[in-house]
């Protein structure tokens, strides 16, 4: 599954991993966890050759938890805790528009992936990770919808939050996402596109399974 910041892929992609018995890896994680490395050990994000050196200097793991997520381990230290601040959130997309960065995370993505029975999100999962996937979605929403859900997310959690920044965030993200020269974000030719703005996590969820269901009747 891919698709742009902010539109839910990990939500949706983790819900129909769990009707489907598989794992889930949301790989947005990976380069996270790579940002926030460089940026504690003071590297500029945009220092390619740093970046890349420190991307292979760490040792990389992912561990199953018990509700079939493959949590990204970096060093043997889970990054959950690290990854989700304004900081990374603003970097990341410089840290993987670097091309030894993807060759790295698509190498490790590969192996986890082989044997199948995995829900994977990301920008490049279904356009070069996997051009032969079982199935591909291409998740999209507008980007006020994603603001909104994002805003509305920071006030629930008693965050605080300004819309107007928020969209602006999504907007830069969006940019460097889709205009990366390695493996931009885009739409496979042969993946099912929904445009989840005016549906709900379960609408979107029920709508793949139902089609993921047919594939495999057919
Ligand atoms: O999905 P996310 O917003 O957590 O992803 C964080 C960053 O990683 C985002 O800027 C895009 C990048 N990314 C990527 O380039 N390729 C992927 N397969 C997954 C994420």
């Amino acid at each position: 599954m891919d698709g742009p910041a902010g539109v839910g892929k990990s939500a949706v992609g983790h819900l129909i991993a769990k009707k489907l018995g598989y794992g889930f890896l949301n790989t947005g994680e990976m380069y996270r966890a790579l940002t926030w490395k460089a940026l504690e050990r003071g590297f500029a994000p945009e220092d390619g050759p740093a970046v890349v050196a420190l991307a292979q200097k760490l040792k990389w793991e992912f561990r199953t938890t018990a509700d079939g997520r493959l949590k990204t381990y970096v060093d043997g230290e889970d990054v959950g805790a690290h990854i989700r601040d304004e900081r990374v959130s603003a970097n990341s997309s410089v840290v993987a528009a670097h091309a030894g960065v993807r060759r790295l995370m698509c190498r490790l993505q590969r192996r986890l992936g082989k044997d199948g029975g995995v829900v994977m999100e990301g920008r490049d999962i279904t356009t070069h990770v996997f051009p032969d996937a079982e199935f591909k979605i291409y998740l999209d929403a507008s980007v006020e919808e994603r603001a909104d859900r994002r805003y509305r997310q920071l006030r629930a959690a008693g965050k605080p939050a300004d819309r107007q920044k928020i969209k602006e965030g999504i907007l830069k993200r969006d940019l460097n996402d889709l205009q990366r020269k390695i493996n931009p974000l885009s739409r496979a030719a042969d993946a099912m596109a929904i445009d989840s703005t005016k549906l709900t996590l379960h609408q979107v969820a029920n709508k793949i399974l139902r089609a993921v269901k047919n594939a495999s009747c057919a």
